[in-house]
């Protein structure tokens, strides 16, 4: 809990405490909450969202895909994250929107009725620090693997989604690892808990394809970068074998952009390698509002 702060809760804001739902909400207790998460940044003349239009649509994918109705416009939705930033007064830090059913549900499993959404704000502190893109990690191959998308929609930012990530975590930092890389069912790289993974191999940038995995915006930001950057890219099944003999490896997320990797499992790379760091400076330049290229990528608030 923040004391002071406020969520915009159904259309009102309120006390941080009072932004809860009953145990047995479907929400909570069926788990079938959506959400989605994106940076606020302070710009020259004023603050600015990161990519916020990506995200609100991904954030109606995600219902989509659960056969779950949004209550409200992808306008009024911007509405409500302004008030929220502006009522906490926050110049940097992170958007977390909340979308579940808070009605009660002993034993009904499917619901019609409206969604109820909470909009938190979150700003940068002590122990929320984003965009670290000079501090790197550890990664080990998970004992998990990525659920398959024919039994749920991977691609929904989904709460439920997340059990698999987070015995991923879990498993790896019982190793001692600060996060574990899943495999899909068929045996080929899928992402993080809650990050894409990238290796780079002879100058390549490679990386999965979707469809097994979340559609990561900063993934799709570097995509986006990369052939600007000269980057050459590739985007094809990725073995195991593949990331023990890259030449780099780093995890993409909202928080942290581009987070290099030093370890995986027991073999070191440089981090940053000299790919990972061409997209850190573009990053760090973009994060500053120093290159006007993708200016696109920040909504005003
Ligand atoms: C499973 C998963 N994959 C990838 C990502 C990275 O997505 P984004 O870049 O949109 O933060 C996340 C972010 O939380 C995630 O949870």
């Amino acid at each position: 809990m923040r004391d002071n702060a406020k969520v915009w809760l159904n259309g009102n804001l309120v006390p941080w405490a009072e932004a809860t739902v009953p145990l047995m909400s479907h929400g909570f207790a069926r788990g079938s909450a959506v959400f989605d998460v994106f940076g606020v940044h302070k710009g020259p003349d004023g603050l600015y969202a990161f990519r916020m239009d990506e995200h609100l649509k991904r954030l109606k994918s995600s219902t989509d895909a659960l056969e779950m109705e949004l209550s409200q416009t992808t306008d009024e939705i911007i509405a409500a994250v302004r008030e929220t930033v502006a009522a906490n007064k926050i110049e940097r830090g992170l958007v977390k929107i909340m979308v579940y059913w808070a009605e009660e549900s002993i034993i009904q499993l499917v619901l019609d009725t409206p969604l109820d959404m909470a909009v938190f704000v979150m700003p940068e502190n002590e122990v929320l620090k984003f965009d670290q893109m000079d501090e790197h990690i550890s990664a080990c191959l998970s004992k998990w693997r990525k659920i398959h998308p024919e039994t749920v929609p991977v691609g929904a930012k989904a709460c439920s989604n997340y059990l698999n990530g987070y015995m991923a975590r879990r498993d790896a930092n019982n190793r001692g690892f600060n996060v574990g890389v899943l495999l899909d069912t068929d045996g080929y790289l899928a992402e993080g808990s809650t990050e894409a993974v990238f290796i780079v191999k002879e100058g390549v940038l490679k990386i999965s394809p979707l469809k097994r995995v979340l559609s990561s915006i900063s993934r799709m930001s570097i995509l986006e970068a990369a052939p600007i950057l000269g980057i050459p890219v590739s985007i094809k099944p990725i073995l195991p074998e593949e990331l023990f003999e890259a030449d780099e490896m780093f995890t993409a997320h909202t928080g942290t952009k581009v987070h290099p990797v030093s370890r995986f499992e027991d073999r070191a790379f440089q981090a940053p390698g000299p790919v990972t760091r061409q997209l850190i400076n573009c990053f760090e330049k973009v994060l500053q509002f120093q290159d006007d290229r993708f200016s696109h990528w920040y909504q005003p608030l």
